[in-house]
């Protein structure tokens, strides 16, 4: 019998291994975190995080006694049974997931009839089947394999964690898909138990989904433009009906981060290479491709030839609350820009040293109304908070330019145009 307060271990301590460690820990559970970087480690070791996610840092540290921090998978067996699976699973050239780092941890493992992995990476549909046929091979049968995908959002991960929509357990039928059962029971959320290839699937089929939402309401934005009708209306409108439901339903410059782009192109791969032509995702990842690049025409209609102008993109990370930079369409957008002449000066309140990496020839500026200096024109890209606030009658002078484009619908266009600024959003 597994106790709910029995040490577990979490390998990977990025977005989804960090914050699954402190939500455990916070369920009183001691927690042993591995991972292969030794920099992240020596730092979480010193009390640092080395993510931004809301209250991560309070968690983490009020926590502190029951999280155990090393780059070694020895003192996790030793003390855990069930081992959480959270490395990353990026895309491949082809699209096709890339399983290196879930494979090194598999080969990893020692024979043991004692221990599980318990899969919380993002992986394609058969993974589990194939691990299991993997350690079987290597006379390590007595491994145990649950597959437990992780529904977090970045910016809310750890409000995720406590309130789940649903936990997800695929298994089969042994002692470890109890034991995660059991281990997330306090947090009474509804439980799906199943097989493992479909929860598998169901973690790809929600994120396809979801994306399919917002390349859907893109492109109803899209055409909203050209007939006159205002997409926020619409949205609304259709909203309402509960078979469609408000979320998801936000028109704004195209999906981005660390998930949507990657699983909707591994469940397309994932299809192709089972036969399958699955037409939806194909048009849902193009329509999200040209809807970053849409920004630029709407510039270019107001100003013309973008070569000499300066452009500001005032938010860089993927979305709000989050440093992550993965997929950010202001990477397309700033490379955009540059390719046609412009220079581009960006601000961003966390995600600027991860964006510094990543966007070469790009000025920073401390500050929005900084990055706004001498500007011919400005881009919300990310909905922080702080842009709703900005004062635009203190920015109009300092600008060369009179022109928003907000790719988000996200600041108040009245408060904007009082100021003497051309505003335009996204389908309205
Ligand atoms: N980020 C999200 O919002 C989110 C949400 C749901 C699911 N997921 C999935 O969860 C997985 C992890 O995503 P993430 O965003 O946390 O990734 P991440 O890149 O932030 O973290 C992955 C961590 O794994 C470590 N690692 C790599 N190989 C390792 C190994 N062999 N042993 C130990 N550690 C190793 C890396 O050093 C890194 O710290 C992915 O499959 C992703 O698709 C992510």
């Amino acid at each position: 019998m597994f106790s709910a307060r029995e040490p577990i271990a979490v390998i990977g301590t990025g977005y989804v291994g960090l914050v699954t460690a402190a939500g455990f820990a916070e369920l009183g559970s001691e927690v042993w975190c591995v991972d292969i970087d030794a920099a992240k480690i020596a730092r979480l070791e010193r009390g640092e995080i080395p993510i931004y996610e809301p209250g991560l840092a309070e968690s983490v540290t009020a926590n502190r006694e029951r999280l155990h921090f090393s780059t070694e998978l020895a003192p996790a067996l030793e003390h855990a049974r069930l081992l959480f699976v959270a490395v990353g699973t990026p895309p491949t050239y082809s699209g096709d997931a890339d399983l290196s780092a879930v494979n090194a941890v598999v080969d990893a493992m020692p024979r043991s009839d004692d221990h599980a992995l318990v899969m919380k990476s993002t992986v394609p549909v058969g993974t589990g089947a194939a691990i299991r046929r993997s350690l079987g091979e290597r006379g390590k049968e007595g491994f145990a394999y649950v597959s437990c995908p992780e529904f977090l959002k970045e910016g809310s991960a750890l409000d995720d964690f406590r309130h789940p929509d649903r936990i997800v357990v695929g298994d089969d039928g042994d002692w470890a898909g109890d034991a995660v059962t059991q281990l997330y029971s306090p947090l009474e959320a509804p439980l799906v138990r199943t097989d493992i290839a479909s929860a598998e699937m169901i973690k790809l089929a929600a994120n396809a989904f979801l994306a399919t939402k917002i390349s859907f309401i893109n492109e109803i934005a899209n055409v909203c433009e050209e007939t006159g009708a205002d997409v926020l209306e619409v949205a609304r409108g259709m909203g309402l009906d509960q078979r469609i439901g408000t979320h998801f339903l936000k028109p704004g410059i195209g999906f981005g981060g660390s998930c949507f782009p990657k699983d909707v192109s591994a469940l397309k791969q994932l299809a192709g290479n089972s036969g399958y032509h699955f037409q939806l995702l194909t048009a849902v990842i193009e329509v999200n491709e040209l809807q970053k690049r849409r920004v630029i025409g709407k510039l270019q209609k107001h100003l013309g030839s973008l070569v000499g102008k300066s452009v500001t993109l005032l938010g860089l990370a993927f979305k709000a609350n989050t440093d992550d930079m993965r997929e950010a369409s202001s990477l397309v957008l700033a490379a955009r820009l540059q390719a046609d002449g412009a220079t581009v000066t960006a601000y961003d309140p966390v995600a600027e040293s991860e964006a510094r990496k990543l966007m070469i020839g790009v000025q920073f500026a401390d500050s929005a109304l900084d990055a706004l200096a001498g500007s011919d024109a400005c881009v919300i890209v990310t909905e922080w908070p702080e842009f709703a606030e900005l004062d635009w009658a203190t920015a109009a002078p300092r600008m060369r330019g009179r022109l928003v484009i907000d790719g988000r619908n996200f600041v108040d266009p009245e408060a904007v145009r009082a100021a003497g600024f051309v505003y335009e959003g996204i389908g309205r």
